[in-house]
Protein backbone atom coordinates (compact mmCIF):
# COMPACT_ATOMS: atom_id res chain seq x y z
CA UNK A 1 0.00 0.00 0.00
CA UNK A 2 1.25 3.09 -1.09
CA UNK A 3 -0.85 5.42 1.38
CA UNK A 4 -3.60 4.08 3.89
CA UNK A 5 -6.40 4.73 1.23
CA UNK A 6 -4.50 3.64 -2.00
CA UNK A 7 -3.16 0.44 -3.11
CA UNK A 8 -0.35 0.43 -5.38
CA UNK A 9 -1.75 -0.26 -9.01
CA UNK A 10 0.77 -2.97 -9.53
CA UNK A 11 -0.26 -5.17 -6.93
CA UNK A 12 -4.05 -5.26 -7.93
CA UNK A 13 -5.47 -8.10 -10.08
CA UNK A 14 -5.57 -6.18 -13.57
CA UNK A 15 -9.79 -6.20 -13.33
CA UNK A 16 -9.65 -4.17 -9.98
CA UNK A 17 -7.89 -1.54 -11.47
CA UNK A 18 -10.21 1.69 -11.38
CA UNK A 19 -9.29 4.78 -12.45
CA UNK A 20 -12.41 6.76 -11.40
CA UNK A 21 -10.92 6.38 -7.66
CA UNK A 22 -11.26 10.67 -7.05
CA UNK A 23 -8.64 10.14 -4.14
CA UNK A 24 -6.37 8.93 -7.00
CA UNK A 25 -6.37 12.65 -8.15
CA UNK A 26 -6.08 14.08 -4.84
CA UNK A 27 -3.31 12.11 -4.27
CA UNK A 28 -1.64 12.42 -7.31
CA UNK A 29 -1.01 9.03 -7.29
CA UNK A 30 -3.74 8.38 -11.22
CA UNK A 31 -0.45 8.53 -13.10
CA UNK A 32 0.89 4.73 -12.01
CA UNK A 33 -2.82 3.61 -12.92
CA UNK A 34 -2.80 4.69 -15.92
CA UNK A 35 0.72 3.53 -16.89
CA UNK A 36 -0.16 0.35 -15.68
CA UNK A 37 -2.73 0.05 -18.07
CA UNK A 38 -1.33 1.84 -21.23
CA UNK A 39 1.01 -1.22 -20.62
CA UNK A 40 -0.98 -3.87 -20.10
CA UNK A 41 -4.77 -3.07 -20.88
CA UNK A 42 -4.73 -0.11 -22.86
CA UNK A 43 -8.59 -0.63 -23.57
CA UNK A 44 -9.84 -1.75 -19.92
CA UNK A 45 -13.01 -2.63 -18.61
CA UNK A 46 -14.07 -1.94 -15.16
CA UNK A 47 -17.17 -4.23 -14.14
CA UNK A 48 -17.41 -2.48 -10.68
CA UNK A 49 -16.85 0.74 -9.15
CA UNK A 50 -18.68 3.69 -8.02
CA UNK A 51 -19.96 4.73 -11.53
CA UNK A 52 -21.30 1.49 -12.88
CA UNK A 53 -19.43 -0.65 -15.71
CA UNK A 54 -17.32 1.63 -17.87
CA UNK A 55 -14.39 1.04 -20.25
CA UNK A 56 -10.91 2.98 -20.09
CA UNK A 57 -9.62 4.38 -23.29
CA UNK A 58 -5.98 5.46 -22.10
CA UNK A 59 -3.75 5.54 -25.30
CA UNK A 60 -3.57 8.86 -27.38
CA UNK A 61 -3.92 7.31 -31.00
CA UNK A 62 -7.17 5.25 -29.22
CA UNK A 63 -8.72 8.61 -27.74
CA UNK A 64 -8.55 10.15 -31.03
CA UNK A 65 -10.20 6.91 -32.43
CA UNK A 66 -13.24 7.14 -30.53
CA UNK A 67 -13.23 11.02 -30.61
CA UNK A 68 -13.17 11.73 -34.05
CA UNK A 69 -15.91 8.62 -34.62
CA UNK A 70 -18.91 10.83 -32.89
CA UNK A 71 -21.47 8.42 -34.71
CA UNK A 72 -20.53 5.66 -32.32
CA UNK A 73 -19.50 6.91 -29.62
CA UNK A 74 -21.89 9.57 -28.57
CA UNK A 75 -21.37 12.68 -26.57
CA UNK A 76 -25.13 12.33 -24.99
CA UNK A 77 -26.56 12.49 -22.44
CA UNK A 78 -23.56 13.40 -20.37
CA UNK A 79 -19.66 13.23 -20.48
CA UNK A 80 -18.81 12.58 -17.26
CA UNK A 81 -18.36 9.13 -16.00
CA UNK A 82 -20.77 9.26 -13.34
CA UNK A 83 -24.58 9.32 -13.36
CA UNK A 84 -26.69 11.95 -12.35
CA UNK A 85 -28.29 11.30 -8.78
CA UNK A 86 -31.39 13.51 -9.36
CA UNK A 87 -33.25 14.38 -12.01
CA UNK A 88 -32.00 17.74 -12.60
CA UNK A 89 -29.68 17.46 -15.55
CA UNK A 90 -30.00 20.45 -18.08
CA UNK A 91 -29.07 19.98 -21.42
CA UNK A 92 -25.91 21.64 -22.80
CA UNK A 93 -24.15 21.48 -25.90
CA UNK A 94 -20.85 19.47 -25.02
CA UNK A 95 -23.17 16.65 -24.06
CA UNK A 96 -25.23 16.88 -27.05
CA UNK A 97 -24.27 15.29 -31.03
CA UNK A 98 -24.98 16.80 -34.60
CA UNK A 99 -27.21 18.53 -35.94
CA UNK A 100 -28.03 20.59 -32.02
CA UNK A 101 -24.34 20.38 -30.80
CA UNK A 102 -23.07 21.97 -34.07
CA UNK A 103 -25.71 25.07 -33.77
CA UNK A 104 -25.30 26.01 -30.49
CA UNK A 105 -21.88 25.81 -30.84
CA UNK A 106 -22.08 28.05 -34.12
CA UNK A 107 -24.12 30.41 -32.27
CA UNK A 108 -21.36 30.78 -29.32
CA UNK A 109 -18.32 30.69 -30.80
CA UNK A 110 -18.12 34.30 -32.04
CA UNK A 111 -17.39 34.97 -28.51
CA UNK A 112 -14.50 33.52 -28.93
CA UNK A 113 -12.66 34.06 -32.24
CA UNK A 114 -9.05 35.09 -33.25
CA UNK A 115 -10.73 38.70 -34.06
CA UNK A 116 -12.43 39.28 -30.58
CA UNK A 117 -9.50 37.56 -29.04
CA UNK A 118 -7.03 40.39 -30.48
CA UNK A 119 -9.48 43.34 -29.28
CA UNK A 120 -9.61 41.89 -25.85
CA UNK A 121 -5.75 41.32 -25.23
CA UNK A 122 -4.96 45.13 -24.57
CA UNK A 123 -7.63 44.86 -21.19
CA UNK A 124 -6.74 41.23 -20.37
CA UNK A 125 -2.76 42.35 -20.21
CA UNK A 126 -4.03 45.54 -18.17
CA UNK A 127 -6.13 43.36 -15.78
CA UNK A 128 -3.46 41.02 -15.45
CA UNK A 129 -0.71 43.58 -14.50
CA UNK A 130 -3.14 44.76 -12.16
CA UNK A 131 -3.49 41.65 -10.28
CA UNK A 132 0.16 41.22 -10.22
CA UNK A 133 0.79 44.65 -9.02
CA UNK A 134 -1.63 44.18 -6.09
CA UNK A 135 0.87 40.94 -5.30
CA UNK A 136 2.65 40.87 -1.67
CA UNK A 137 6.74 40.84 -2.22
CA UNK A 138 8.24 38.09 0.15
CA UNK A 139 5.12 37.09 1.91
CA UNK A 140 3.76 33.53 1.47
CA UNK A 141 -0.11 33.93 -0.24
CA UNK A 142 -2.21 31.17 -1.82
CA UNK A 143 -1.58 31.60 -5.73
CA UNK A 144 -4.56 29.88 -6.11
CA UNK A 145 -6.91 32.36 -4.93
CA UNK A 146 -4.75 35.81 -5.74
CA UNK A 147 -4.09 34.87 -9.61
CA UNK A 148 -5.69 31.83 -11.26
CA UNK A 149 -9.29 32.25 -9.61
CA UNK A 150 -8.97 36.20 -9.71
CA UNK A 151 -7.67 36.10 -13.30
CA UNK A 152 -10.26 33.65 -15.10
CA UNK A 153 -12.81 35.37 -12.77
CA UNK A 154 -12.16 38.87 -14.47
CA UNK A 155 -11.85 36.44 -18.16
CA UNK A 156 -15.49 35.28 -17.85
CA UNK A 157 -16.69 38.16 -16.67
CA UNK A 158 -15.31 40.02 -20.06
CA UNK A 159 -16.46 37.10 -21.80
CA UNK A 160 -19.79 37.34 -20.81
CA UNK A 161 -20.06 41.04 -19.98
CA UNK A 162 -21.13 40.69 -16.58
CA UNK A 163 -21.33 43.91 -14.60
CA UNK A 164 -17.83 43.96 -12.77
CA UNK A 165 -19.73 43.96 -9.55
CA UNK A 166 -20.86 40.97 -10.22
CA UNK A 167 -17.88 39.11 -11.30
CA UNK A 168 -17.19 36.55 -8.23
CA UNK A 169 -20.70 35.17 -8.85
CA UNK A 170 -19.76 33.56 -11.62
CA UNK A 171 -16.42 31.05 -10.18
CA UNK A 172 -19.16 30.72 -7.35
CA UNK A 173 -21.60 29.26 -9.30
CA UNK A 174 -19.00 27.03 -11.49
CA UNK A 175 -18.00 26.07 -8.12
CA UNK A 176 -21.22 24.67 -7.02
CA UNK A 177 -21.94 23.34 -10.98
CA UNK A 178 -18.55 21.08 -10.95
CA UNK A 179 -19.63 19.53 -7.29
CA UNK A 180 -21.05 16.78 -8.20
CA UNK A 181 -21.81 13.12 -7.33
CA UNK A 182 -21.07 12.43 -10.61
CA UNK A 183 -17.19 12.60 -10.54
CA UNK A 184 -17.26 11.32 -6.64
CA UNK A 185 -17.73 14.73 -4.82
CA UNK A 186 -20.14 14.25 -2.07
CA UNK A 187 -22.92 16.76 -2.45
CA UNK A 188 -26.24 18.26 -1.27
CA UNK A 189 -27.67 17.85 -4.15
CA UNK A 190 -30.82 20.25 -3.11
CA UNK A 191 -28.86 22.90 -2.00
CA UNK A 192 -26.84 22.95 -5.58
CA UNK A 193 -29.82 22.77 -7.57
CA UNK A 194 -31.29 25.68 -5.66
CA UNK A 195 -27.88 27.81 -5.93
CA UNK A 196 -28.17 26.90 -9.41
CA UNK A 197 -32.01 28.44 -10.12
CA UNK A 198 -30.96 31.29 -8.56
CA UNK A 199 -27.59 31.72 -11.59
CA UNK A 200 -30.58 30.63 -13.87
CA UNK A 201 -32.68 34.10 -13.06
CA UNK A 202 -29.51 36.25 -13.14
CA UNK A 203 -28.95 35.54 -16.15
CA UNK A 204 -32.52 35.14 -17.68
CA UNK A 205 -32.70 38.88 -16.44
CA UNK A 206 -29.68 39.63 -18.50
CA UNK A 207 -30.32 37.69 -21.45
CA UNK A 208 -33.38 39.83 -22.10
CA UNK A 209 -31.70 43.18 -21.70
CA UNK A 210 -29.37 42.04 -24.30
CA UNK A 211 -31.83 40.78 -26.38
CA UNK A 212 -33.60 44.41 -26.36
CA UNK A 213 -30.50 45.91 -27.07
CA UNK A 214 -27.93 45.61 -30.33
CA UNK A 215 -26.06 42.87 -30.34
CA UNK A 216 -22.76 42.40 -29.59
CA UNK A 217 -19.90 39.76 -29.24
CA UNK A 218 -20.16 38.64 -25.39
CA UNK A 219 -21.61 35.11 -25.00
CA UNK A 220 -25.28 36.21 -23.87
CA UNK A 221 -25.60 38.63 -26.65
CA UNK A 222 -24.65 36.40 -29.20
CA UNK A 223 -27.07 33.18 -28.28
CA UNK A 224 -29.94 36.07 -27.61
CA UNK A 225 -29.71 37.20 -30.61
CA UNK A 226 -28.95 34.37 -32.77
CA UNK A 227 -32.11 32.71 -34.80
CA UNK A 228 -31.41 29.48 -33.67
CA UNK A 229 -30.46 30.06 -29.99
CA UNK A 230 -32.88 33.22 -29.34
CA UNK A 231 -35.72 30.84 -28.03
CA UNK A 232 -33.29 28.80 -25.36
CA UNK A 233 -34.74 31.71 -22.76
CA UNK A 234 -38.02 29.92 -22.78
CA UNK A 235 -36.27 26.35 -21.47
CA UNK A 236 -34.81 27.10 -18.57
CA UNK A 237 -32.90 23.26 -18.62
CA UNK A 238 -31.44 24.42 -21.86
CA UNK A 239 -29.91 27.60 -20.82
CA UNK A 240 -29.02 27.46 -17.27
CA UNK A 241 -26.94 23.98 -19.19
CA UNK A 242 -25.56 25.46 -21.78
CA UNK A 243 -24.45 28.95 -19.00
CA UNK A 244 -23.37 26.91 -16.98
CA UNK A 245 -20.52 24.97 -19.71
CA UNK A 246 -19.41 28.37 -20.69
CA UNK A 247 -18.91 29.37 -16.90
CA UNK A 248 -17.07 25.74 -16.20
CA UNK A 249 -15.16 25.57 -19.56
CA UNK A 250 -13.89 28.67 -18.68
CA UNK A 251 -13.47 28.61 -15.12
CA UNK A 252 -11.79 25.67 -13.64
CA UNK A 253 -9.73 24.55 -16.70
CA UNK A 254 -8.04 28.08 -17.17
CA UNK A 255 -7.57 28.32 -13.46
CA UNK A 256 -5.52 24.97 -13.00
CA UNK A 257 -3.20 25.63 -15.78
CA UNK A 258 -2.59 29.14 -14.12
CA UNK A 259 -1.55 27.48 -10.97
CA UNK A 260 -0.02 24.12 -12.30
CA UNK A 261 2.22 25.95 -14.37
CA UNK A 262 3.51 27.77 -10.98
CA UNK A 263 4.02 23.96 -9.57
CA UNK A 264 5.73 22.06 -12.72
CA UNK A 265 8.31 25.28 -12.99
CA UNK A 266 8.66 24.52 -9.30
CA UNK A 267 9.43 20.51 -9.88
CA UNK A 268 11.74 21.40 -12.52
CA UNK A 269 13.90 24.30 -12.38
CA UNK A 270 16.25 23.55 -14.92
CA UNK A 271 12.71 24.73 -17.05
CA UNK A 272 12.72 27.86 -15.13
CA UNK A 273 16.41 28.50 -15.51
CA UNK A 274 15.52 28.30 -19.70
CA UNK A 275 12.14 30.76 -19.16
CA UNK A 276 14.66 33.18 -17.57
CA UNK A 277 17.24 32.86 -20.34
CA UNK A 278 14.83 32.69 -23.04
CA UNK A 279 11.06 34.30 -22.54
CA UNK A 280 10.42 34.02 -25.76
CA UNK A 281 9.46 30.54 -25.14
CA UNK A 282 6.56 31.31 -23.04
CA UNK A 283 4.32 30.27 -25.94
CA UNK A 284 5.87 26.94 -26.46
CA UNK A 285 5.47 26.55 -22.50
CA UNK A 286 2.07 27.46 -22.25
CA UNK A 287 1.09 24.26 -24.13
CA UNK A 288 3.39 22.79 -22.28
CA UNK A 289 1.67 23.61 -19.33
CA UNK A 290 -1.62 22.42 -20.75
CA UNK A 291 -0.18 19.12 -21.83
CA UNK A 292 1.18 18.33 -18.31
CA UNK A 293 -1.53 19.65 -16.36
CA UNK A 294 -4.22 18.25 -18.11
CA UNK A 295 -6.87 20.07 -16.33
CA UNK A 296 -9.71 17.96 -17.84
CA UNK A 297 -8.83 14.22 -16.71
CA UNK A 298 -11.26 12.55 -19.15
CA UNK A 299 -14.94 13.21 -21.30
CA UNK A 300 -17.03 10.24 -21.67
CA UNK A 301 -19.15 8.82 -24.75
CA UNK A 302 -21.82 6.35 -24.84
CA UNK A 303 -21.65 3.82 -27.57
CA UNK A 304 -24.75 3.46 -29.80
CA UNK A 305 -23.54 -0.16 -31.79
CA UNK A 306 -21.31 -3.03 -30.97
CA UNK A 307 -18.00 -2.54 -32.27
CA UNK A 308 -14.29 -4.62 -31.83
CA UNK A 309 -12.02 -1.79 -30.51
CA UNK A 310 -8.28 -2.44 -29.57
CA UNK A 311 -9.21 -5.99 -29.57
CA UNK A 312 -12.29 -5.93 -27.28
CA UNK A 313 -16.21 -5.84 -27.63
CA UNK A 314 -17.28 -2.41 -26.83
CA UNK A 315 -21.74 -3.02 -26.54
CA UNK A 316 -24.31 -0.68 -27.59
CA UNK A 317 -25.05 1.06 -24.78
CA UNK A 318 -21.64 0.46 -23.15
CA UNK A 319 -19.82 3.96 -21.27
CA UNK A 320 -16.65 4.82 -22.55
CA UNK A 321 -13.95 6.89 -20.83
CA UNK A 322 -11.48 8.82 -22.60
CA UNK A 323 -8.61 9.72 -20.13
CA UNK A 324 -7.19 12.72 -21.49
CA UNK A 325 -4.87 12.42 -18.11
CA UNK A 326 -3.45 9.38 -19.73
CA UNK A 327 -3.14 10.23 -23.39
CA UNK A 328 -0.95 13.27 -22.65
CA UNK A 329 1.26 10.53 -20.63
CA UNK A 330 1.75 8.13 -23.55
CA UNK A 331 5.25 7.44 -24.10
CA UNK A 332 4.45 6.13 -27.63
CA UNK A 333 3.80 8.99 -29.38
CA UNK A 334 4.81 11.85 -26.68
CA UNK A 335 8.59 12.19 -26.05
CA UNK A 336 9.58 11.89 -22.24
CA UNK A 337 5.99 12.34 -21.01
CA UNK A 338 6.56 12.73 -17.92
CA UNK A 339 9.48 15.56 -18.12
CA UNK A 340 7.89 19.25 -18.22
CA UNK A 341 10.35 20.67 -21.17
CA UNK A 342 9.16 23.92 -22.08
CA UNK A 343 11.55 23.87 -25.42
CA UNK A 344 9.39 20.47 -26.53
CA UNK A 345 8.98 19.93 -30.15
CA UNK A 346 5.26 20.08 -31.39
CA UNK A 347 4.55 20.80 -28.10
CA UNK A 348 0.89 21.85 -29.12
CA UNK A 349 0.20 18.45 -30.43
CA UNK A 350 -1.24 17.39 -27.08
CA UNK A 351 -5.01 16.46 -26.19
CA UNK A 352 -5.99 18.56 -23.12
CA UNK A 353 -8.40 20.31 -25.50
CA UNK A 354 -9.70 16.72 -26.75
CA UNK A 355 -10.21 16.17 -30.72
CA UNK A 356 -13.27 16.58 -33.41
CA UNK A 357 -16.46 18.25 -33.55
CA UNK A 358 -16.00 19.15 -29.47
CA UNK A 359 -12.53 20.01 -29.46
CA UNK A 360 -12.51 22.69 -26.92
CA UNK A 361 -14.47 26.05 -28.06
CA UNK A 362 -12.00 28.24 -25.39
CA UNK A 363 -8.67 27.18 -26.42
CA UNK A 364 -6.97 30.41 -27.86
CA UNK A 365 -8.83 32.17 -25.02
CA UNK A 366 -7.08 30.28 -22.30
CA UNK A 367 -3.95 29.92 -24.14
CA UNK A 368 -4.04 33.75 -24.60
CA UNK A 369 -4.58 34.16 -20.82
CA UNK A 370 -1.94 31.75 -20.08
CA UNK A 371 0.81 33.64 -22.57
CA UNK A 372 -0.25 37.42 -21.44
CA UNK A 373 0.07 36.25 -17.33
CA UNK A 374 3.51 34.62 -18.18
CA UNK A 375 4.72 37.83 -19.86
CA UNK A 376 4.15 39.96 -17.29
CA UNK A 377 5.38 37.63 -14.51
CA UNK A 378 8.69 37.82 -16.40
CA UNK A 379 8.43 41.62 -16.46
CA UNK A 380 7.76 41.54 -12.88
CA UNK A 381 9.26 38.85 -10.58
CA UNK A 382 12.61 37.11 -10.75
CA UNK A 383 11.41 34.71 -8.94
CA UNK A 384 7.81 32.35 -8.04
CA UNK A 385 8.75 29.84 -5.32
CA UNK A 386 6.66 27.17 -4.14
CA UNK A 387 6.48 26.75 -0.26
CA UNK A 388 5.70 23.38 0.65
CA UNK A 389 2.99 20.98 -1.23
CA UNK A 390 0.11 22.46 -3.44
CA UNK A 391 -2.98 20.97 -1.91
CA UNK A 392 -4.72 19.43 -4.76
CA UNK A 393 -8.45 19.06 -6.08
CA UNK A 394 -10.93 15.73 -5.26
CA UNK A 395 -12.24 14.67 -8.55
CA UNK A 396 -12.19 12.28 -11.43
CA UNK A 397 -12.87 15.21 -13.95
CA UNK A 398 -11.56 18.56 -12.74
CA UNK A 399 -7.63 17.99 -12.26
CA UNK A 400 -5.94 20.96 -10.04
CA UNK A 401 -5.34 22.80 -7.08
CA UNK A 402 -6.82 24.21 -3.64
CA UNK A 403 -3.90 25.86 -2.71
CA UNK A 404 -0.62 26.53 -3.95
CA UNK A 405 1.47 28.58 -1.51
CA UNK A 406 4.07 30.81 -3.14
CA UNK A 407 6.75 33.92 -2.33
CA UNK A 408 7.43 36.02 -4.78
CA UNK A 409 10.95 37.79 -5.19
CA UNK A 410 11.53 40.82 -6.96
C1 LIG B 1 -14.79 21.66 -24.50
C2 LIG B 1 -10.58 21.50 -22.13
C3 LIG B 1 -10.65 26.34 -21.61
C4 LIG B 1 -15.13 26.39 -23.40
C5 LIG B 1 -13.63 21.21 -23.91
C6 LIG B 1 -13.21 19.85 -23.91
C7 LIG B 1 -12.04 19.80 -23.24
C8 LIG B 1 -11.71 21.14 -22.82
C9 LIG B 1 -11.21 18.56 -22.94
C10 LIG B 1 -13.96 18.66 -24.52
C11 LIG B 1 -13.32 18.29 -25.80
C12 LIG B 1 -13.88 17.06 -26.45
O1 LIG B 1 -14.85 16.46 -25.97
O2 LIG B 1 -13.32 16.69 -27.49
C13 LIG B 1 -10.22 22.81 -21.81
C14 LIG B 1 -8.96 23.18 -21.21
C15 LIG B 1 -8.97 24.55 -21.07
C16 LIG B 1 -10.25 25.02 -21.57
C17 LIG B 1 -7.86 22.21 -20.83
C18 LIG B 1 -7.94 25.47 -20.49
C19 LIG B 1 -6.66 25.18 -20.41
C20 LIG B 1 -11.87 26.79 -22.07
C21 LIG B 1 -12.30 28.16 -22.09
C22 LIG B 1 -13.58 28.16 -22.57
C23 LIG B 1 -13.93 26.79 -22.88
C24 LIG B 1 -11.46 29.35 -21.63
C25 LIG B 1 -14.55 29.29 -22.78
C26 LIG B 1 -14.51 30.44 -22.33
C27 LIG B 1 -15.40 25.11 -23.85
C28 LIG B 1 -16.65 24.73 -24.50
C29 LIG B 1 -16.55 23.38 -24.82
C30 LIG B 1 -15.24 22.95 -24.36
C31 LIG B 1 -17.84 25.64 -24.75
C32 LIG B 1 -17.58 22.50 -25.53
C33 LIG B 1 -17.24 22.39 -26.98
C34 LIG B 1 -18.18 21.50 -27.77
O3 LIG B 1 -18.83 20.62 -27.22
O4 LIG B 1 -18.27 21.70 -29.00
N1 LIG B 1 -12.69 21.99 -23.25
N2 LIG B 1 -10.97 23.93 -21.99
N3 LIG B 1 -12.86 25.99 -22.56
N4 LIG B 1 -14.58 24.02 -23.81
FE1 LIG B 1 -12.73 24.01 -23.01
Amino acid sequence: MVSDEIPDPWSLPIDQVDPSRAELYLHNRHGDYFRRLRQEDPVHFTAGGSFGPYWSITKFNDIVAVETNHKVFSSQPSIVIGEPTDDFVPPMFIAMDPPKHDVQRHAASPGVSPARLSDLEALIRERVGTILDGLPIGEEFNWVERVSKELTTQMLAILFDVPWEDRYLLPYWSDVSTTSEAVGIPTDMAERKRILMECLAYFTRLWHERAAAPPKFDFISLMAHNPETRDMVNDPMELIGNLMLLIVGGNDTTRNSISGGVVALNQFPRQYAKLKADPGLIPNMVSEIIRYQTPLSHMRRLATEDIEFGGKLIRKGDKVVMWYASGNRDETVIDQPDEFLIDRDRARHHMAFGFGIHRCMGNRVAEMQLRVLWEEIMKRFSHIELVGEPRRVLSNFVNGFEEVTVRLRQ
